[in-house]
């Protein structure tokens, strides 16, 4: 078993385990002299957990729909007919969907019980499940309500990661691809373990030196968006057929063009960001006949950019970073270079 280390401090340290089985260590990681657990998880997610101790199962939808702010308030008034308490814990047992869901509602269910995460699919393991970011989507945009809530303990388990349907592995493959250009190296070389615990490794990193992503720092948590401005665009926008890697994997491509439009990088840097998401079977290109006006408007409104003006996590002669103002007519330029 590999244990990574996230140092966010203030007493709020955590480990994450991964390997083959790491769902079997739950009692082990439990805050010590918890009561009970709430289990958060979905129909159809077929991954069973020992807790230990007195505990109820919660089920919430599937499918992205699922990540609102109802599912929250269900979740909250189940956890009040079970009593759960700030002695008590919720153990979140699925994807980023569950993941991101049952960590909000433990963040604000009496102001914030502890949270245990169970990740279950590739793109969790990498990303979701590590660094405390919370949150439910409102119809305006993906992730606008949410909360940090560092959790006790995340177990990657990569024995489930065998069941996944070929397509959702391959969409946790769009956020490893995105290791790739945030300082991994070889990750394709890497056994499966030890690449999720290298990319592991790469989050806890950033997470610890910025944890809540501070609107003025160009190279803190806002890099692990990269490729992700056109990705939340896309997924935001329109009713394509994408799932958040490949999104992301097209994003990646686009912020490559981009950059090397702005001079950031060159041609066989774009070659490379082309490649990587190539070799993880993920798509180059944008869908058809998309609305390049209401996917740069949806850009426009995205997290990062503060003082207005379009603003990007790019590559660049000091690595990814937060470039702001970017011109519109680079942005179309890109969106042409990525058209299919
Ligand atoms: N998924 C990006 C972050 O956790 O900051």
């Amino acid at each position: 078993m590999i244990r990574v280390p996230v140092a966010v401090g203030g007493g709020r340290d955590y480990e994450v385990l991964v390997g083959s089985g790491a769902r079997h260590r739950l009692v082990e990681v439990l805050p010590h002299g918890i009561g009970r657990a709430a289990i958060v998880t979905q129909p159809g997610i077929d991954v069973g957990v020992d807790t230990g101790v007195e505990h109820e199962t919660f089920l919430m939808p599937t499918g992205e729909s699922a990540k609102r702010l109802e599912t929250v308030e269900d979740l909250c008034r189940g956890f009040a007919r079970f009593g759960l308490t700030r002695a008590d814990v919720v153990v979140a047992v699925g994807g980023g969907v569950v993941t991101d869901t049952a960590g909000f509602a433990a963040a604000v269910w009496h102001r914030g019980v502890p949270v245990v995460h169970v990740a279950t699919t590739l793109l969790a393991q990498v990303d979701a499940a590590i660094g405390g970011k919370t949150g439910v989507n409102l119809p305006e945009g993906k992730n606008l309500v949410g909360a940090f809530w560092q959790p006790a303990a995340v177990l990657c388990d990569t024995e489930v990661l065998a069941t996944l349907p070929p397509r959702e592995y391959r969409s946790g493959c769009g956020e490893m691809a995105k290791y790739a250009f945030l300082g991994v190296d070889r990750l394709r070389d890497l056994p499966l373990d030890e690449a999720v615990a290298a990319c592991v490794a790469c989050k806890a990193a950033i997470v610890a030196g910025d944890e809540r992503e501070s609107p003025a720092s160009v190279g803190g948590r806002a890099i692990l968006n990269y490729g992700h401005t056109l990705a939340h665009a896309l997924e935001t926008v329109g009713s394509y057929d994408l799932r958040h890697g490949e999104a992301v994997g097209i994003g990646l491509v686009f912020a490559a063009e981009l950059a090397a439009r702005l001079g950031r990088i060159d041609d066989a840097r774009v070659a490379e960001h082309r490649a990587t998401v190539v070799a993880y079977d993920l798509p180059v290109s944008l869908p058809p006949r998309i609305d390049t006006g209401q996917v740069v408007a949806a850009m426009g409104r995205d997290k990062k950019a503060t003082g207005g003006g379009l603003t990007f996590v790019l590559d660049g002669p000091r690595g990814v970073e937060v470039v702001r103002g970017v011109a519109r007519a680079d942005v179309e330029a890109a969106l042409g270079a990525v058209a299919s």
